[in-house]
């Protein structure tokens, strides 16, 4: 009988994934159709354009989990990083089995990592090495959890409280709100101040830009990310020497990691000073990302908006957080997570969508589609407040999941607060309304208005 229930429950799920797919190669369609009868610019630029918007990302994943879900192709689509071609991979179940198996799959990102410290790896670009696990236990002991509770959030609280009350009725999210608390966090908790406020947000975005988003290795991208991480550099190394020479002992990273030195003196400044970098890189353009597309996708879907400014007016931060990272599933902050294959393996083994990967192949673990697999995930085209944690991939999976994750979590529903509490949000009209990366990828204008 169990059995029987068990196939009937195989073949129900296979059948969603197979009509998911269905339905979303005829929106699909829709989507080319109305951007080639509609819009103004070149055919092409149209029709790449709509098929790569967010909502037709999820579209396509639900086609490719359906027909081709795990697929390799000789070609090289990220001429960043050494490969020798491309698989991707798209169920849920697959998208963890390449995240989980670290020795097969492993990070890129060793060579940025050493041209942005100035010499020595940071631990994002290590695999599971003694050196990964030192490093990553000393900067959990200088940036501890309770952090987020006591220090990074009632920090974050009043920051977003007053950036925004300066802007009451319409506000450029990302210039007057998003970008300016995270920074906050940087210079306040970590201990790392640049001279201006607009230094770190744009050595930050240069540096994330080249390390995770140029997949294509351009020379002028390039050229501005090592302009600055030696800013970046020269900004730690004074704030270190700073802090020694005033023999201030301020609790925060930069005071606890000086402190760790007594009983790690490997733990030098230089070392301190190359693991703050990959922290920095990691904060800024990241959470101010997260927050505006969060708030993008609330603004499409009146209800959840509703439920998402009822909850910021009860100061209700987890419910509010519910919704934001709900609206975040639907556009992540990246779609998909990119691993080398160290050697030549199989994905999905024993199954009839089991692929071989051969070494060198770059391996994109599709994120995004993990989050809508119906055989994952329960009415994954829904949006739901009531969805397990454990099945959000916001920021990353196994060994390499984002360290600042219980920080995300608790800093962007504070930071959006203030403006979610606001009554009538609204875009305001035109194109100052639209997310606008003004030439880059991380948003740059983001213009809501309130009564
Ligand atoms: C919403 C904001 C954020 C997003 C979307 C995000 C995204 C990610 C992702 C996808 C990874 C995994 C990369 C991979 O596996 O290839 C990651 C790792 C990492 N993130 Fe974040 N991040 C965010 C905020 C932060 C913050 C606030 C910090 C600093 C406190 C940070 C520091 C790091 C570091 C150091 C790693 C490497 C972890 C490791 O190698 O073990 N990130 N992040």
């Amino acid at each position: 009988m169990t059995l029987l229930k068990n196939i009937i429950a195989s073949l129900r799920a296979y059948a969603l994934t197979l009509a998911d797919a269905i339905v979303a190669f005829f929106s699909l369609l829709a989507v080319a159709a109305r951007a080639l009868l509609s819009g103004k610019g070149p055919l092409k630029e149209r029709l790449v354009g709509a098929l790569t918007l967010p909502s037709s990302q999820i579209k396509v994943f639900a086609v490719l989990r359906a027909v081709l879900p795990n697929f390799f192709i000789a070609k090289q689509l990220i001429t960043s990083y050494e490969n020798n071609g491309t698989a991707f991979v798209t169920r849920a179940t697959d998208v963890i089995e390449v995240l989980d198996r670290e020795e097969d799959f492993a990070v890129v990102y060793e060579p940025k990592m050493r041209a942005i410290t100035g010499g020595p790896n940071f631990f994002l670009g290590m695999q599971n090495t003694a050196q990964y696990q030192h490093d990553t236990s000393l900067m959990k002991l200088a940036m501890r959890r309770d952090d987020v509770e006591t220090l990074v959030t009632p920090l974050a609280r009043a920051r977003a409280e007053a950036y925004a009350s300066a802007f009451p009725t319409r506000i450029d999210v990302p210039q007057e709100l998003t970008l300016r608390v995270p920074s906050a966090i940087v210079a306040e908790y970590f201990g790392v101040s640049a001279q201006a406020e607009t230094d770190a947000i744009h050595w930050a975005t240069s540096l994330f830009w080249w390390l995770f988003v140029d997949l294509k290795g351009d020379p002028a991208i390039e050229t501005k990310a090592l302009m600055a991480a030696a800013e970046l550099r020269k900004a730690i190394d004074a704030a270190i020497a700073a802090r020694k020479a005033s023999g201030e002992t301020k609790d925060d990273v930069l005071g606890r990691a000086l402190d760790l030195q007594k009983g790690a003196p490997e733990f030098d400044d230089l070392a301190i000073r190359n693991n703050l970098i990959g922290l920095v890189i990691g904060a800024i353009p990241t959470i101010s990302k997260a927050s505006v597309q969060a708030l993008d996708q609330l603004l499409d879907r009146p209800e959840a908006l509703a439920g998402a400014h009822a909850a910021a007016k009860a100061g209700d931060e987890a419910l509010l957080g519910a919704y934001l990272f709900e609206a975040l599933r639907f556009n992540p902050v990246n779609p998909v997570i990119y691993r080398r294959a160290n050697r030549s393996t199989v994905i999905a083994a024993n199954t009839f969508r089991a692929r071989k990967i051969p070494e060198g192949a770059m391996v994109l673990a599709a994120n995004l589609s993990a989050m809508f697999d119906p055989l994952k995930i329960e009415k994954p085209n829904e949006f739901r407040v009531d969805r397990p944690w454990g099945e959000y991939i916001l920021w990353g999976y196994g060994l390499h999941t984002c360290f600042g994750a219980y920080i995300n979590r608790a800093v962007i529903p504070a930071i959006l607060r203030p403006v979610l509490a606001r009554p009538n949000l609204r875009r305001a009209a035109g194109t100052a309304g639209q997310i606008d990366g003004g030439g880059t990828p991380f948003p740059q204008h983001f213009v809501v208005e309130s009564d």
